[in-house]
């Protein structure tokens, strides 16, 4: 019998459709995938998209960036309920007002919002390319940064900027625990300790390296380093753990008790194989922006990827 996954693949073949997902997939999904990566990674590769369907493994967020780099094509997410703490943090008719409230403000957001936000902005950053971003901006020019107050906030502190900080954040970095992660770096003094800059200052201050998602699995290959601790949304080991074989990998721990011991995005995880195989045989749930939206939230994106060439 035909597995669910040989399924999707000849699906994929028939319907000329391609599969883009996040390095937080479930690792069955991105053993299926065309392209695993980074938010920026998943946008420039959205942009160069040929075939006529995108399954995007990942948020709605990211689903909705790839739409608006391709409106002509279908974009569908398996699961629409696959949301994201950071975009919910920022409701678009209270962001207005703060923007309005701050008139000369430039505003830049990272991509982890709506595109209703993303149509207020003047360009979208990720967390690979955000200091980039920041510093194309002359420094006289005072910036709103927004949803993830702990991405600012490290901004900030690495480009010496003070820009007006939106109060939002990740609950799956939020989640990691200061007194847990010193103590097993007792267990573990050899091991490097390695951070996603949407956790919070008390956790970065104790990585040696800060980065996305794909920054992180280039620096423990290049690193001499044999052990790391991780801290970030778990679903990262699969690839990481698949670049450095012979490297011992820890997640870093949650402050709650849970089933794997560190941090998983629940939304990311809504996402599994049988809804990619289901979302693409019914071409359903599919994402939409209403014109009017999409017209103006492209412009931030564009902008982000001509900076980031
Ligand atoms: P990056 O993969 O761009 O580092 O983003 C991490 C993240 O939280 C995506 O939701
Ligand atoms: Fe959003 Fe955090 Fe999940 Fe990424 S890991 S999708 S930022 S809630």
């Amino acid at each position: 019998m035909e597995s669910l996954k040989e399924k999707i693949l000849q699906l994929k073949k028939e319907k000329n459709a391609v599969i883009l997902a996040h390095y937080y997939q479930q690792p069955e999904i991105q053993e299926i995938a065309d392209y695993v990566g980074d938010s920026l990674g998943l946008s420039q590769e959205a942009k160069k998209v040929n075939a006529d369907i995108i399954v995007f493994a990942g948020v709605h967020f990211m689903a909705e960036t790839a739409k608006l780099l391709n409106p002509k094509k279908k974009v569908l997410l398996p699961d629409l309920e696959a949301g994201c703490s950071l975009a919910e943090s920022c409701p678009p008719d209270i962001f207005k007002k703060f923007i309005d409230a701050h008139p000369h403000h430039i505003v830049i957001t990272y991509v982890n919002c709506s595109a209703e936000i993303k149509a207020l902005s003047h360009i979208v950053c990720t967390s690979s390319n955000a200091e980039k971003i920041v510093n194309s901006v002359p420094e006289n020019i005072p910036i709103i940064f927004a949803p993830d107050k702990n991405l600012g906030n490290y901004i900030n502190q690495k480009t010496g900027r003070k820009m007006l900080l939106w109060d939002g954040s990740c609950v799956v970095h939020e989640a990691f625990s200061l007194e847990k992660l010193i103590a097993l770096y007792k267990e573990h003094p050899d091991a490097g300790i390695i951070a996603h800059p949407e956790s919070e200052n008390r956790i970065l201050e104790t990585a040696s390296y800060i980065g996305s998602t794909s920054g992180m699995i280039d620096f423990v290959k290049r690193s001499p380093k044999t052990k790391f601790i991780v801290a970030t949304e778990a679903g990262i080991l699969y690839k990481m753990q698949e670049a450095v074989p012979d490297k011992i990998l820890i997640p870093a721990p949650a402050l709650e008790d849970n089933t794997c011991a560190c941090s998983e995005c629940a939304y990311m995880k809504l996402n599994t194989l049988r809804k990619v195989y289901d979302c693409l045989l019914h071409e359903s749930p599919e994402i939409k922006v209403p014109k009017k939206i999409a017209d103006k939230a492209i412009i931030p994106i564009q902008r982000m990827l001509e900076l980031s060439k």
